[in-house]
């Protein structure tokens, strides 16, 4: 039987499988949800069995456990590795969301008439992650598995994956495959395919200000004592220029500048900036200047305040001026910026850029290295041509601006390439209130990924 026909004649059950795999809320960002971390991976792990594997075990890590599977066939075949995780972003702001994250329902959009299920993760990356699980199952129950697979699900990615650092280092040679598959990520759109080929890095830091000693009060104090809130402002304001540059010096200095020629490439992507404003209800579209809104979220670095706080948020009015003003800060970075690198421009020149009148901490916290996949990849080749055989259409490669910081880490640990095999939309909303995976993107995965399999073993043994 085919991949189209098996998804066809089991999709009802597919479809309720998730929905399971959903309704355990594996926060990994909040220990009170740890449990429900715990309970996913032991899920995971039986759904891998189910699916074929012949080993699967769970990694106790110094952190959330890492699901592992595999099933060797012959050891003269390539070996694909598959990449997902199995944790969740909380659901924060819970009142924005129009069903509870937990309790999946199927509802149609105007993107997805045949529906979509809506619930924390159907898109990033339990959805997603499940379409390998099932893919896995049609391929063993058809005797149709034409490589070795190995399976590495872990539950520390929305956080940063810690642990999965510290088990690669660990496990290089049980983990060693000749590429990796991962559909974290999205694609253009149903009628446009697209693989993603790059991957931003990242630098995400804190930032604490502090003025007085205690707050006081804005009549008494106000005007004669540096406000934090007012200085963090200030500060953050003076970290683009009237060109949206970022100016902290040396920001730019390893950046990769792409050529006319892979610029003029990208801009063949399908895109309409109407239709982008119109979905995100915005007049106009803003960045860095002398670039496209796709070179802005993809090949270009970026600076932006992604929480700040201080003072009184409570209801009605409080006159005070506050002690201490926060923020958090991520930087996306692009090759061949080095994030440690950038963590330490930025700490130095926002210290370098306080006023006397207050005192200013930087703390960092996470980052990674941005990716690329070349195109001239036989590992890229094969999607392509997965790709094809699904949609009828040769795909589209396209960088993303998100980050997934392990797979850098990857290609240094482990020396293999990864693809991107991403099937969701940018209107999913993952990390959203109303996150949602389409039906179609959903089957279509499952679909399309054994074929990624025949053609990467075809091309392998050319
Ligand atoms: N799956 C996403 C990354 C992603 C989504 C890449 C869509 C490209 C397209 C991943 O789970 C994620 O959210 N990554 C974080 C970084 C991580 C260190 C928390 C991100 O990009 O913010
Ligand atoms: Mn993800
Ligand atoms: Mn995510």
């Amino acid at each position: 039987m085919n991949t189209k026909a098996y998804v066809d004649q089991h999709k009802d059950r597919f479809i309720n499988e998730l929905i399971e795999l959903l309704k355990i809320p594996s926060i990994s960002a909040d220990k009170a949800y740890k449990d429900d971390v715990i309970k996913t991976s032991e899920v995971v792990k039986s759904e891998l069995e189910k699916a074929g594997c012949d080993h699967v075990e769970i990694c106790e890590t110094p952190g959330y456990p890492i699901v592992y599977g595999e099933k060797i066939i012959d050891k003269n075949l390539p070996t694909v590795l598959v990449y997902g995780h199995y944790d969740v972003q909380p659901p924060d702001p819970i009142n924005l969301w129009d069903s509870p994250p937990f309790e999946p329902v199927i509802k149609k959009t105007d993107l997805h008439p045949d529906g979509a299920i809506f619930a924390r993760g159907a898109c990033d990356d339990k959805g997603q992650m499940y379409m390998h699980v099932k893919a896995m199952e049609y391929m063993t129950a058809n005797d149709e598995l034409p490589c070795n697979v190995k399976f590495m699900i872990e539950g520390e990615e929305e956080v940063g994956s810690e642990s999965l650092g510290w088990f690669l280092e660990r496990n290089r040679e049980k983990l060693a495959n000749d590429v990796i598959l991962i559909s974290d990520t999205g694609m253009i759109s149903k009628e446009t395919p697209s693989i993603t080929t790059g991957l931003r890095g990242l630098s995400y830091v804190e930032v604490e200000v502090t003025g007085p000693n205690r707050d006081l009060h804005s009549g008494l104090y106000g005007g004669a004592v540096a406000n934090p809130i007012n200085v963090l402002c200030d500060m953050i304001a003076s970290l683009h220029d009237e060109n949206n540059h970022i100016t902290i010096p040396g920001f730019y200095d390893k950046v990769e500048e792409l050529s006319q020629e892979e610029r003029a490439e990208m801009a063949k992507a399908p895109f309409s900036q109407t239709d982008y404003n119109k979905a995100l209800d915005i007049n106009q579209e803003h960045g860095e200047k002398g670039y496209t809104t796709n070179e802005r979220n993809s090949i270009r670095p970026t600076l932006d305040v992604n929480g700040i706080w201080g003072g009184y948020t409570g209801e009605g009015a409080k006159t005070v001026i506050a002690s201490k003003a926060y923020a958090k800060i991520s930087m996306r970075l692009v090759p061949d910026q080095d994030w440690k690198e950038i963590t330490e421009l930025f700490k130095k020149h926002f210290e370098s850029i306080a006023p006397e009148s207050v005192k200013v901490e930087v703390k960092p916290h996470h980052g990674g290295t941005a990716y690329v996949t070349p195109i001239d990849y036989i590992g890229y080749q094969a999607a392509s041509a997965a790709y094809e055989d699904t949609f009828g259409k040769t795909p589209i490669p396209q960088r993303s601006g998100g980050s997934i910081p392990i797979v850098a880490l990857f290609e240094k640990e482990l020396n293999s390439k990864s693809i991107l095999m991403g099937f969701g939309l940018d209107s999913d909303a993952i990390h959203s209130p109303n996150e949602h995976f389409g039906i179609w993107n959903y089957l279509k995965g499952i679909e399309t990924i054994p074929h990624f399999y025949k053609h990467f073993a075809r091309l392998k043994s050319k």
